[in-house]
């Protein structure tokens, strides 16, 4: 067994649509029936997940729910990581699904709201940074397979004018789980990091572009069943086919790149 199917406990931060929403149930109809915990601010969604599971009494049991805001404060994170620690000591799987994208236009900066990107960098990146140090005492000490699965985003390899601080946000997110591969290859903790392309979801719904985008979006399901045989094989990478040219061009060498045997961070003269 590999990937996913060794996690015995799955928290699904981001889990009350789109991506996070169909992974969380993917995961928790696996045949090796892990514990799936759902997190999100909407209480309604989460509600709806846990009636839709009622009709199953036995998966029932294995799906569980907490209301959670990853933007909280720091202190509101630890109190969060310690009651879900305290709660479910078997939890060895984080799944960063939370995420939002505003648009920005730089030829009109009078229109861009400066607390709309500071929200927008802290949620993408800032609260997956927090919570994987929050999580890590207790994933480095379960003795057994742990995995931290970042979404990052085609964008983080790529910018795109239009939202240059998801951009930023999600080329962020990559760097960091390159930086924690290498920093925990040493241990049980593992880093599958999932980019996405664009995905039918709810995240542009606020910004009305939904109906255009889905001409040319990847449906959920198609995408999840994606994501799904990636993380079932413990890749580090997971991208879609379509951005595999994208993936070898610019960051294929980048990724195994180690810069302390290659000497890059010596600062001497040739
Ligand atoms: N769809 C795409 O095209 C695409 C492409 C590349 C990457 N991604 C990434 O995939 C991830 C999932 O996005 P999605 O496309 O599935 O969008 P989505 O349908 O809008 O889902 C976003 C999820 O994030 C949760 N969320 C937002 N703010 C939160 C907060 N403060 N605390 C906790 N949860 C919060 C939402 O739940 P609540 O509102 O209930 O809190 C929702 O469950 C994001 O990281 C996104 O950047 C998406």
């Amino acid at each position: 067994m590999s990937g996913i199917n060794l996690s015995k406990c799955v928290l699904v931060i981001g889990a009350t649509s789109g991506i996070g929403r169909a992974l969380a149930l993917a995961i928790h109809k696996l045949p090796t029936k892990p514990t799936v915990i759902v997190a999100g601010r909407r209480q309604n969604r989460l509600d709806e997940i846990l009636n839709e599971a009622k009709g199953d009494a036995e998966g029932a049991k294995t799906l569980h729910a907490i209301q959670f805001d990853a933007s909280a404060k720091v202190e509101d994170l630890k109190k969060f990581v310690a009651e879900t620690v305290a709660a479910y000591p078997e939890l060895d799987t984080v799944v960063f699904s939370a995420g939002m994208q505003h648009i920005f236009d730089f030829t009109k900066p009078e229109e861009i709201n400066l607390d709309f990107a500071a929200q927008e960098i802290n949620l993408n990146y800032v609260s997956i940074f927090s919570l994987t140090t929050l999580f890590m005492p207790h994933l480095l000490k379960l003795g057994r397979p742990a995995f931290l699965v970042p979404i990052s985003s085609t964008l983080a390899m790529v910018s795109a004018g239009r939202v240059p601080g998801y951009c930023a946000s999600k080329a962020a997110v990559h760097s960091l789980s390159m930086s924690l591969k290498n920093s925990l290859k040493d241990t049980n903790v593992k880093v599958m990091e999932i980019m996405p392309p664009l995905v039918e979801s709810e995240l542009h719904d606020h910004q009305g572009t939904t109906p255009a985008l889905t001409n040319i979006w990847l449906p959920l399901a198609e995408y999840t069943k994606h994501a799904m045989d990636g993380l079932q094989r413990g890749d580090f990478n997971i991208v879609v086919p379509q951005n595999q040219a994208l993936w070898d061009k610019f960051e294929k060498e980048r990724v195994d790149f180690d810069p302390m045997a290659t000497g890059a961070f010596i600062n001497k003269k040739a």
